[in-house]
């Protein structure tokens, strides 16, 4: 019922609805495009539809406004990530501030596009870029050409992984002494995701113990400890591809969203942790926020417009841009 009004809605405004893989199975079920937050930012941006109605946490709401000013963003819900929450624009500034007290003055800022347009905003400005978990190496990878240290941001559990990946010798900043920073070559802010901190060495343990022949793929922005046993870390999309590819009788065990979890095939297939990794701003959406947000808007009294203030989104789109190029 909700599902045939929704669509109806759709059609009446000519809308694209994008989701994302953590969005709940009914929310995915209607969407035109469903992706990871790199395939989101692109598909939706190059798309001749106008009015984009975006299910996901605020930030990706909020990219593709920077990456498509021209067209008209709403969102069922403004959830916002916490790991983004954890980086205000002043924090940005203090931490700058640390690190010049030690003697520590020429960065390449990358932010992880969990975050808000102001940071983006200040990473642009600052000369760096924004990138994925898709993306994340290859923006690394380039940045490592301008022999710079890299500031990475918020997600220290991201940057210290790709550090390792590249050879670097990483810090976080917060937790780490001096010395250990002023030696690092990626020095990380000290945010994290919730959700994926659920996922612990003894969980592989213990399904290698329970299954030896089983698989196990996580998501980057796990801790590096458990990065560091698995059998393959990827992105959302690549996550998927993985497990989707693999043989119906291989076990695997996957370390990221329940939702996306539960979706990737019948059988075979594990949560890796005894606790349920739900994303809370990502399940938050549901079809009647979806169906009413659709309603105002054909009524005339849109909500949950996403704006961003322009001379913000002027800077967040140097540093999104430089990552699209580079994707
Ligand atoms: P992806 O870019 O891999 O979809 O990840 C987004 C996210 O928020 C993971 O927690
Ligand atoms: Fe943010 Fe973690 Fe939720 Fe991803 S899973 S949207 S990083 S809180």
């Amino acid at each position: 019922m909700r599902g045939t009004q929704i669509k109806q809605l759709l059609r009446d405004l000519d809308a694209l609805l994008v989701a994302h893989f953590y969005q709940k199975d009914r929310i995915v079920a209607l969407a035109d495009i469903v992706g990871d937050s790199l395939q989101l930012a692109q598909k939706a941006s190059a798309s001749p539809k106008n009015l984009v109605v975006f299910c996901g946490v605020g930030f990706m709401g909020e990219s593709l406004k920077i990456l498509a000013p021209q067209k008209e963003v709403i969102m069922p819900k403004l959830a916002c990530c916490s790991m983004a929450k954890m980086l205000e624009g002043a924090d940005f500034d203090t931490s700058l501030e640390q690190l010049r007290s030690l003697g520590i003055e020429d960065l390449l800022p990358i932010t992880y596009i969990n975050s808000s347009a102001r940071i983006k905003a200040k990473v642009g400005k600052a000369g760096g870029f924004v990138c994925t978990s898709a993306n994340a190496s290859k923006i690394f990878a380039h940045a490592q050409k301008s022999q710079q240290k890299i500031f990475f941001l918020p997600d220290r559990c991201l940057g210290v992984n790709l550090a390792h990946m590249h050879g670097l010798k990483s810090a976080i900043l917060g937790l780490d002494g001096p010395e250990t920073i002023k030696e690092a070559e990626v020095i990380c802010y000290n945010g994290f995701c919730a959700v994926h901190q659920l996922f612990k060495p003894s969980d592989i343990e213990f399904f290698r113990q329970k299954y030896p022949d089983i698989l196990i793929a996580v998501h980057p922005e796990c801790a590096p400890e458990v990065v560091q046993l698995a059998d393959f870390v990827g992105s959302t999309s690549q996550i998927i591809n993985f497990v989707q590819n693999l043989p119906l009788e291989q076990k695997v065990a996957v370390g990221t969203e329940i939702n996306l979890i539960k979706r990737l095939r019948p059988k075979n297939t594990y949560v890796l942790s005894s606790s349920v990794p739900e994303c809370p701003t990502m399940n938050e959406t549901d079809l009647d926020d979806l169906f009413s947000v659709l309603k105002a808007y054909k009524n005339h009294s849109p909500y949950n417009c996403i704006s961003v203030e322009a001379e913000v989104a002027k800077w967040a789109k140097v540093a999104l841009d430089k990552m699209m190029e580079l994707s």
